[in-house]
């Protein structure tokens, strides 16, 4: 009896092991092909993010009163990476020297071509050039560039710390690093004159819900849209010198005739989006990280629906009454530190 036990305790195990196995491999060849679509999708979303909007992130006297702040008028040569189709380099030639040099470096070949062109286009081609490269293995050696630079990339890479140490290696010494980060949950507080008979409860479900995901797209090793509150704590333990943080003073207003250009240009943005049900993400993503997040499945749709009212139909709505009017608050940190002599 003891002996037939043995065996079936011994047989158990190894169908167990087996079973485990299968698991694991059918799990890993799932994380594969998530991390296969997500590249291919990471490329669509950057695509939709480079619409006319992107032109007037800035206040052109702000970005002059920056410029004096990191004392861009002594650089000579910038590395701009995950420099997609240039807009930060570009806006960039207002605070450096004429005779200053800008690399950009991008993992998408397709960016990297539109940016060479736009350099032919705006003169600048014998100061600006483009090539292709990821920013956690630049093709650059130590201690190249004056200033390294970065708009909105850290946010969707997976490993930051690394990705700013090997930012920092092809910085020279003394050179200056900079960081054009958001965090992208404060939005949600961002509130207009729609907001105020909104009942508390949905305003806080989206913020809810844009945190679920947020989080599990940080799980899932795909970058975190809020990374913009963590890199000065990154930073000091990389030992950088001269730490300091600004907040961009550009704000998202709107209010009626709703007639300057980049208020035309956000409602032509949102009209795209509303007819593609794109909200930060479209809906398939959004489900991916919501669920990763630790989001409850079953009320997903729940969520959905209200996260793409409030920022496409119901915005619509409010732009077509003339009802829409908001300061438009949003949180882009300017964060800069010198490495070491
Ligand atoms: C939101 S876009 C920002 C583009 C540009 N900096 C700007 O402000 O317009 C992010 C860019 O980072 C690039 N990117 C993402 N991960 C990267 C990586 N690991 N190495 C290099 N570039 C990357 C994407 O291809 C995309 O062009």
């Amino acid at each position: 009896m003891l002996q037939f036990l043995v065996k079936w305790t011994i047989l158990l195990s190894l169908i167990n092991q087996i079973f485990i196995e299968n698991t694991n491999a059918m799990q890993a060849e799932e994380n594969f092909e998530i991390k296969k679509n997500s590249l291919k999708t990471e490329k669509l979303h950057s695509g939709k993010y480079f619409g006319k909007p992107r032109d007037y992130w800035w206040n052109p006297d702000f970005l002059q009163l920056m410029g004096k702040r990191w004392q861009t008028q002594q650089v000579k040569s910038v590395l701009d990476v995950g420099c997609g189709v240039g807009h930060w380099g570009f806006l960039l030639k207002d605070i450096l020297p004429k005779t200053t040099t800008l690399t950009g470096v991008d993992r998408e070949p397709e960016w990297i071509k539109t940016a060479q062109e736009r350099a032919q286009t705006e003169n600048l081609a014998h100061r600006y050039t483009y090539t292709v490269g990821d920013v956690n293995q630049l093709p650059f050696e130590d201690s190249s560039f004056d200033m390294v630079t970065c708009q909105t990339l850290l946010i969707h890479v997976s490993n930051v710390k690394n990705s700013v140490l090997e930012m920092c290696r092809v910085l020279k010494p003394g050179g200056i690093l900079v960081l054009i980060e958001p965090n992208n949950i404060g939005r949600t507080l961002s509130l207009s004159t729609l907001d105020m008979n909104t009942p508390m409860d949905d305003i806080l479900e989206i913020t809810r819900f844009q945190m679920l995901c947020e989080r599990g797209k940080q799980a899932l090793n795909e970058g975190y849209i809020s990374i913009g509150d963590q890199l000065p704590g990154y930073l000091a333990e990389m030992k950088l010198e001269e730490i300091q943080v600004f907040i961009s003073d550009k704000a998202k207003t709107f209010f009626p005739p709703y007639d300057s250009p980049e208020q035309e240009a956000i409602i032509q943005e949102i009209q795209e989006w509303s007819k593609k049900n794109f909200w930060i993400w479209d809906e398939s993503e959004t489900k991916r990280f919501y669920l990763a997040g630790g989001g409850d499945a079953s009320l997903f749709e729940y969520y959905w629906e209200k996260a793409l009212y409030r920022q496409n139909q119901r915005f619509l709505e409010g732009i077509e009454a003339h009802s829409y009017a908001t300061s438009g608050g949003k949180l882009t940190y300017c964060i800069s530190a010198r490495k070491s002599n």
